[in-house]
């Protein structure tokens, strides 16, 4: 029997609602057809948004938006993608596909796709091949209410209010796609962008300078060390690719030892976090810079079929267990991580939501982050885990793996996950401090490879879950193979 020990009155930092937020790229079928269909469509949308989709990311409390890139913030011109949209100019997306980018969707599209979700805002500014003038001008266009030739453009282009602009990057993947500069080269660069990212209004626009990939820890100590009191966010990109880049291994039909190797390089962030966090820790004792993870989940071989510069992958209960572990791992780390953004929202890679036409569905992914979303904004708690030892397959996996939040009324929300693929998982629950009298669950199960098509798309999908007992100081809890559960304490 496992063991799960939550002290609720020792609370060890706060728990974002941006922990859950998403990416969303100008790459396949993400914002066209995924999240913007245009006005003239005969798919349902309120200015040119699917209703649908916007519907279903309200319901799981999204929080805050990335956009426009990826690898294709660094080649944007934002002033493409205003006024009229007949005028406007296309662009070859030479990352993604070679297609044709008309821009019919740019910064009053973003901000109007953010107003009906009802989400906060993250821009990713230009600095591989974008000027400063070109981003000091956006953030003006964005942000100044008063009299300006960018706030004119802008209210002639139809806003005459300011948009609320939280977030903003300066460049993306510098080490990469977005310039191939080494990281003491882009810390001056980023000081510089950083400069003419003026304070126009009311919100003080956070500035987030472009951060590691993976285990790069002489990016963050450089970045940290040149430019660290520049900035409010420095960011971290680290994707979980079960075998190597060359052959990632597909979305579906795969083993159970693959399985185990995803879920084990998935959990690989919780060290990554701790490493990045302690070299942050050197130059920010206070930890006002906040650790954004604004680029991660799983990346397999694109779907047989599909355009390769697509991105396009299938999402099974596999990327569940990917997405649950991580959640967890990131509340654990709120008092340094305070966004995450999964990449990407539809359509590719780690998607919530998957469509087709007029077709839409959710991913199993989607129903984590349903399950997830009760921890916004709340107190992490104390909570330690005494477990019995993994299932053998999956040994090196925990058994159980959690974390516990009290939210502002009191009730304690627990997230369990049984990453075994076989045995139950028999968790005792000691919640010190409260006894509870009133226990509401929830749950996603399946077996690994399970997921949603466009033919069955209810396949997978949140339940509730009753196997629990409530006991004088806490409670018993059965957690079949392959689950997550949200339980609700009061
Ligand atoms: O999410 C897909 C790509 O992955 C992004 O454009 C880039 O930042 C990263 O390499």
């Amino acid at each position: 029997m496992n063991k799960l020990i939550i002290n609720t009155s020792v609370t060890k930092g706060h728990i974002s609602k941006d922990i859950q937020g998403q990416f969303s790229e100008h790459l396949g079928r993400c914002i066209y057809g995924g999240l913007y269909v245009g006005e003239n469509s005969e798919i349902p949308n309120e200015n040119g948004m699917r209703k649908d989709v916007v519907k279903a990311l309200r319901d799981i409390q999204l929080p805050v938006l990335r956009w426009p890139g990826g690898c294709f913030a660094d080649e944007y011109h934002w002033q493409d993608g205003i006024g009229p949209k007949e005028t406007r100019k296309k662009m070859v997306n030479t990352h993604w596909g070679g297609v044709t980018e008309d821009n019919s969707f740019g910064t009053h599209e973003f901000f109007e796709l953010c107003k009906q979700i009802g989400c906060d805002t993250y821009v990713n500014g230009n600095v591989g091949s974008g000027t400063v003038r070109e981003m000091n001008e956006w953030v003006e266009y964005m942000t100044f209410e008063g009299l300006s030739p960018m706030a004119n453009l802008r209210k002639e282009n139809g806003s005459e209010d300011a948009f609320p602009l939280k977030y903003f990057a300066m460049g993306n993947e510098p080490w990469g796609c977005g310039g191939n500069m080494t990281a003491e080269y882009y810390a001056g660069e980023y000081r510089k962008y950083q400069t003419y990212v003026r304070q126009y209004g009311k919100q003080k626009v956070f500035k987030i300078a472009a951060g590691a990939s993976a285990d790069d820890y002489h990016w963050t100590e450089t970045l940290m060390k040149n430019a660290g009191k520049f900035m409010d966010g420095l960011s971290l990109h680290y994707y979980t690719v079960p075998h190597d880049w060359q052959h990632k291994g597909s979305a579906l039909g795969f083993t159970a030892e693959d399985y185990t190797e995803t879920l084990k390089k998935a959990m690989h962030i919780d060290e990554l976090i701790t490493r990045h966090s302690a070299i942050m820790d050197q130059y920010d004792p206070e930890k006002k810079v906040a650790l954004i993870v604004d680029e991660w989940g799983t990346w397999y071989d694109v779907e047989e079929g599909t355009n390769p510069g697509f991105l396009y992958q299938q999402n099974s209960m596999r990327d569940a267990m990917v997405a649950a572990l991580s959640l967890n791992i990131f509340n654990k780390h709120c008092d340094r991580v305070r966004m995450a953004n999964i990449a990407q929202l539809v359509n590719v890679l780690q998607a919530m939501i998957l469509t087709e036409g007029p077709r839409m569905l959710l991913t199993p992914s989607y129903f984590v982050f349903k399950l997830f979303c009760a921890h916004q904004e709340n107190e992490l708690l104390d909570s330690h885990l005494l477990i019995d030892g993994a299932e053998a397959g999956v040994a090196e996996l925990a058994a159980v793996q959690e974390s516990s939040s009290i939210d502002s009324e009191g009730t304690v929300h627990i997230t369990l996950v049984n990453p075994g693929l076989k045995d139950i998982q028999l968790v005792t629950v000691e919640t010190n401090g409260l006894h509870p009298s009133h226990v509401v669950g929830r749950m996603l199960t399946g077996a690994m490879d399970d997921h949603n098509t466009f033919g069955d798309p209810d396949q997978v999908s949140d339940q509730p879950f009753v196997s629990f007992t409530i006991t004088t100081n806490g409670l018993i809890a059965t957690l079949p193979p392959c689950s997550v559960v949200h339980l609700a304490v009061k």
